[in-house]
């Protein structure tokens, strides 16, 4: 404990003053602050009303309580550390970024969301206001130093507020802040999350662009009800969850490498996949859980149907990125006490088709879910920021398809979570449902 309280004596009546303490940051930080050294997020609601409202609907908010944040934290993550207490640093520390504020009190595990603690916050205005650096060179694994109290940090300088004092911060500015949550490191030393790292890779932190710009953006209104008009950062955190946000991310485009071809030739069909809109890799994050996959289909002009796999590109690990009937996740196992667990379809997506993905292995090299449980990765077949990928689909042409016309789509699909691990653990569908990024189709004739 590096909390050192402060007190006066004044006119006889003891005073205590805000608690000063020496900043403290990451694992350092676990049960060294009470909840209620932080404001309720309903509190700034009654000033901040756009703000507070925006929050709520991002997945900040519900970053503790949403239904597949508490299955993976209560059914696999607390049930494998109480089986394996070498795993209890790495779980507790679930709560560094997604509750922060029941880390810092040591309310750990916190209770389950219904019984409606202050856990539910999950990251709240205050923790991410008083925020005001990092430890370290590197922002991960929830490393930033946090001071609550009156002064909240944001982005303008020498505002005034009725209820507190304000401080502008560059911290706060910079993606930095973000990749303190952003970026995760598992108990194995993998990067299991990375998205900060991969924006400073790219172009757009060359360009100047941190992601603020992209997920809350800034326009004309009031930050308070009290307030002047300006340009106001928007606490939209839209990502993954928001299909908006995801449709579009990557344009596709595709075209046959000829467009009359002999009813007994093979048909050539390339498609580009640009990834326009992130400032990361498609799919970032919680990359063991997304499944982004790209399907292609033919219609000649009966109207029959014909599924395209994709032609293989021959690197190392590519049987990855192909969507194949064979087992995954056996370590589900572990967590759930069946260390004989045989497994689950690893995709759950039409063999043949092309996943844009970076498998993660468990320490016996099987592919996972857990990222507390990953030690290594295999090939990193995702979309980089502003990266054209090219898939090719060789196709010889069926025996029975008809002369004339052939439509070809090709549909690049996104899952939250890849399908057969959220049936087996009961996930509501809603969060797993398939959105479309995009879809293109191009035309080739058959002729004898
Ligand atoms: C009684 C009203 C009121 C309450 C309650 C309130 N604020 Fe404010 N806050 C303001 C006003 C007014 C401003 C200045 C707005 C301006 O001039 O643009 C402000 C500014 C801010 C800023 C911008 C600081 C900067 O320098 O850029 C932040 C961040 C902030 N408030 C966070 C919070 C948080 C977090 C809470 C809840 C713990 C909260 N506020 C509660 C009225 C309030
Ligand atoms: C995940 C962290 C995070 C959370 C949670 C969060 N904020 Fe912010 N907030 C920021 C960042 C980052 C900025 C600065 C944006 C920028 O630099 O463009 C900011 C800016 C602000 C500003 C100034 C906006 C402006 O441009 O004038 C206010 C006011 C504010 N936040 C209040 C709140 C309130 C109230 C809540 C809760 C309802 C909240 N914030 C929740 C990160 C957060
Ligand atoms: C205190 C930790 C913390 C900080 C700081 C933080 N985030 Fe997050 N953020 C999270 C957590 C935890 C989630 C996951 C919510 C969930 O469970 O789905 C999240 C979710 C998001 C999402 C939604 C992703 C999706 O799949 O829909 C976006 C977008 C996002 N954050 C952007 C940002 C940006 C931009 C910043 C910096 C301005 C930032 N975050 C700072 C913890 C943080
Ligand atoms: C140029 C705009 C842009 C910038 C800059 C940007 N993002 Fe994103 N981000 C997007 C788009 C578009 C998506 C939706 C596609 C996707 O899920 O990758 C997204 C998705 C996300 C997701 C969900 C990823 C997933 O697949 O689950 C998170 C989390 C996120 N962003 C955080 C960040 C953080 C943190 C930064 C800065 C380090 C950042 N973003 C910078 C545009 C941007
Ligand atoms: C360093 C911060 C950090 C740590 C530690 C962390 N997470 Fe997360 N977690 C995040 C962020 C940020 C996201 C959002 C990424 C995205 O949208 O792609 C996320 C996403 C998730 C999701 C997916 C949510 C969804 O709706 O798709 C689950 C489930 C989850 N985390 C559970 C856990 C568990 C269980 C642990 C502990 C073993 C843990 N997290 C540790 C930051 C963290």
């Amino acid at each position: 404990m590096r909390r050192v309280g402060r007190s006066m004596v004044i006119a006889g009546v003891l005073v205590l003053a805000w608690p000063v303490h020496a900043a403290v940051s990451g694992a350092d930080a676990k049960g060294t602050l009470s909840y209620d050294r932080f404001e309720r997020s309903a509190v700034c609601a009654s000033c901040h009303v756009d703000i507070y409202q925006q929050w709520t609907q991002a997945m900040m908010s519900q970053a503790f309580t949403h239904h597949w944040d508490e299955i993976e934290y209560f059914e696999l993550a607390v049930e494998h550390a109480r089986r394996d207490p070498a795993l209890q640093d790495a779980v507790d520390g679930c709560n560094g970024c997604h509750t922060p504020m029941a880390y810092l009190a040591g309310d750990l595990p916190p209770p389950r969301p219904s019984e409606g603690s202050r856990a539910n916050e999950s990251v709240n205005c205050d923790v991410c206001h008083t925020i005001t650096g990092f430890a370290g060179d590197t922002p991960f694994n929830f490393n930033w130093t946090i001071e609550p109290g009156r002064t909240k940090y944001g982005n303008k300088p020498g505002l005034v507020s009725p209820h507190h004092d304000t401080a502008e911060s560059d911290f706060i500015k910079s993606a930095e802040f973000c990749g303190t949550c952003h970026n995760e490191q598992s108990p194995h030393g993998a990067w299991v999350k990375s998205t900060q790292l991969e924006w400073a890779a790219g172009p757009y932190a060359a360009e100047g662009v941190p992601c603020h710009r992209c997920h809350m953006p800034a326009a004309m209104g009031r930050n308070a009800k009290m307030a002047e008009e300006g340009l106001v950062s928007q606490h939209l955190f839209h990502g993954a969850h928001d299909p908006g946000k995801l449709r579009g991310a990557v344009e596709l485009r595709m075209h046959p490498q000829e467009r009359e071809i002999l009813f007994d030739d093979t048909a050539v069909i390339k498609v580009q996949l640009f990834n326009a809109k992130a400032g990361h890799k498609i799919p970032s994050g919680s990359v063991e859980d997304r499944l982004v996959w790209l399907h292609v289909e033919a219609t000649d002009s009966d109207g029959k149907t014909y599924h395209l796999p994709v032609d293989a590109k021959h690197f190392a690990g590519e049987e990855y990125t192909i969507a194949a009937d064979v087992l995954a996740y056996q370590d589900l196992g572990l967590a759930r006490g069946d260390p004989d667990f045989a497994g689950l379809p690893r995709d759950g997506v039409p063999v043949g088709d092309r996943i844009f993905r970076m498998p993660y292995f468990d320490p016996q090299g099987r592919m996972t879910i857990m990222q507390w449980n990953t030690k290594s990765f295999g090939p990193d077949y995702r979309i980089g920021p502003r990266e054209t990928i090219i898939e090719t689909f060789s196709w010889p042409l069926p025996s029975d398809i008809a002369l004339g016309p052939v439509t070809v789509t090709a549909t690049l699909n996104y899952q939250l979570l890849v399908e057969p691990v959220a049936r087996f653990l009961n996930v509501p569908p809603e969060e797993y449902r398939t959105t479309i990024i995009n879809a293109a189709t191009t035309t080739f004739a058959v002729y004898d």
